[in-house]
């Protein structure tokens, strides 16, 4: 399973990229505001930077919603990195953009997925990526993980080779369900895949080693 960050803070990515786990980043307007990067400017700065920081896909999202609006954004966003991947709503314009972008061999992510039927709808205008946000589901009561085992079961049953980008993350045992169902990618805060790191015994025990070799020398 490739692990992405979800975030557009450049040290948390450095930190994700350092640990040598990191295949790719996912960025959206909300992360980006959240980091003060706003204008088209620097915006567009912004996603070069992080392309020099990791090796692997950086997907960068449309603003428009027309299909013209997202093509013109798109061609221009894939035209500044060969790291980008064009990040497009699942909505009827973002549809055609997608089928138009996989028909120029551009890569695409189709976010904002909520049910089967969208993710059917990605797969078959070609998208790269499908991005099921599982924790917005979870926080409406709906279960977030059976979307992921859905698609799954969907994607196989005809072997499309759209990649399940597990989205909207929220904690470690969100990454374990996902891998135990078959996502291809999980998009994930720094702390939920840091969270994997920890157990108590583990704690324990180096603490227990460290003095014992102590005792020894
Ligand atoms: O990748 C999509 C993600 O950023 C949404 O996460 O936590 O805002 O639901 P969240």
């Amino acid at each position: 399973m490739k692990f992405f960050i979800d975030t557009a803070n450049l040290d948390q990515i450095k930190e994700a990229q350092e640990l040598g786990i990191l295949d790719g980043v996912t960025t959206n307007p909300s992360l980006m505001a959240k980091e003060g990067i706003t204008g088209a400017n620097n915006i567009l700065k912004h996603y070069v930077d992080i392309c020099s920081i990791v090796d692997g896909d950086v997907s960068a999202e449309v603003i428009a919603t027309d299909f013209e609006g997202m093509v013109k954004e798109g061609e221009a966003l894939a035209d500044l990195h060969p790291q980008i991947v064009v990040k497009v709503p699942m909505i009827k314009e973002g549809i055609k953009a997608i089928k138009y972008f996989s028909d120029k061999g551009i890569k695409t992510n189709c976010t904002l997925v909520f049910s089967v039927g969208q993710a059917l709808l990605a797969a078959k205008a070609g998208a790269s990526y499908v991005s099921p946000f599982i924790g917005r589901l979870d926080d409406i009561s709906n279960d977030g993980l059976n979307l992921i085992d859905e698609i799954r079961l969907v994607y196989d049953n005809y072997g499309y080779e759209t990649e399940i980008l597990a989205a909207s993350v929220r904690h470690t045992m969100h990454i374990v369900e996902c891998a135990k169902l078959g996502a291809d990618v999980i998009t994930a805060p720094l702390s939920a895949i840091e969270g994997l790191l920890k157990h108590p015994l583990t704690d324990n025990g180096l603490a227990q080693f460290l003095a014992d070799y102590k005792k020894g020398n």
